[in-house]
């Protein structure tokens, strides 16, 4: 099938492999020279598309969607869609495509560096020497063990399931909390709990679960003074999943002992932000699926949803709007 009448907008800048890919295929409006593109650049190239490369966190407001009359399919190369208005897309009939899977491992690493810097305060020792506070023979102080400790996992997908594992290395009992219990506790040796008792048995509460209105602010001031005094908090899903105000409350109490994240809200973090100045802070910049792999192979499935939503197939990764 001939998909060059059809106009693809690419939103950000695409990986080469999946940019040839396309480029040899459609009419592709691209932005190769990265950073955001200006909004109104945006809204008069969206009233040519069929479909949208969606690259850089956009936020496809109804709004925002008027001005794409043509278009059939937006497909983000992440996995994450709360940046879309899913009720929106659902009205317009227009389909979504992610990218779950192919970044399950590079983000559960980064999980797993963030629950082990939480533990063992690797960022915080590498400051030290580099303040030439070790020269000085200046004591840095003990860290904690995880062997025989409890993780608590919030989210328990694909991407907290790899996560346990990674900790099982390390000889953590985990204990997780869904929606619905898993059907495979037993093979992966892990306990469903209440979400009440994993705050209040966890000694590090790593959040794995998708941002959506049930989960906004999931961990606010009541769930903290739930949580076992002195436990930390590992954040790999989105900001807006933590009440940020609260958790720098915990934080500068000690309540909470320490947190590690790589998503914050407001992102990006502001360089002077209160939370900053916190000694007990570990901050990445929302870089968990970021290794060029990982990254390939979200654009080439980025491209194979486009692809197959032009030609009416089914999508290899479709999220439900309906
Ligand atoms: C995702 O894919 O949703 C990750 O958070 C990277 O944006």
């Amino acid at each position: 099938m001939n998909l060059k009448n059809y106009t693809v907008v690419a939103t950000g800048k695409i990986r080469p492999c999946a940019y040839e890919k396309l480029k040899n295929m459609v009419n592709l409006l691209d932005w190769q020279q990265g950073g955001r593109m200006p909004k109104e650049e945006l809204e008069a190239r969206l009233a040519q598309a069929d479909a949208v490369y969606s690259a850089g966190n956009v936020r496809f407001t109804q709004e925002l969607l008027a001005k794409a009359p043509k278009l059939k399919v937006i497909a983000q190369a992440m996995v994450g869609y709360d940046n879309v208005d899913l009720a929106a897309m659902a009205e317009r009939n227009v389909l979504l495509g992610n990218t779950p899977g192919v970044l399950v491992d590079a983000v559960a690493d980064l999980a797993y560096g963030l629950l082990l810097d939480c533990a063992r305060r690797i960022t915080q020792g590498d400051a030290h020497v580099k303040a030439g506070l070790w020269g000085q023979r200046k004591p840095f102080g003990l860290t904690s063990d995880l062997a025989g400790k409890t993780l608590g996992i919030i989210g328990m997908g694909d991407i907290g399931c790899e996560i346990a594992i990674r900790a099982q290395a390390s000889k953590l009992k985990v204990i997780y909390h869904n929606r619905r219990q898993r059907e495979d506790d037993e093979k992966r040796q892990v306990r469903y709990v209440s979400q009440e008792e994993l705050l209040a048995q966890a000694d590090f509460v790593m959040l794995a679960v998708n941002l959506n209105p049930s989960t906004k602010h999931l961990l606010n001031a009541a769930a903290f003074a739930q949580m076992k005094p002195g436990a930390c908090l590992i954040n790999i899903s989105r900001g807006a999943v933590v009440d940020t105000e609260a958790m720098y409350e915990a934080l500068k109490s000690g309540r909470l002992a320490y947190a590690a994240m790589d998503v914050t809200d407001p992102e990006p973090l502001p360089g002077e932000h209160k939370l900053l100045t916190l000694p007990n802070v570990t901050v990445t910049p929302h870089m968990a699926s970021a290794t060029a792999e990982t990254r390939d192979a979200m654009a080439m499935l980025t491209v194979e949803n486009i692809v197959a939503a032009l030609e009416g197939r089914a999508m290899p990764a479709e999220v439900k709007t309906k």
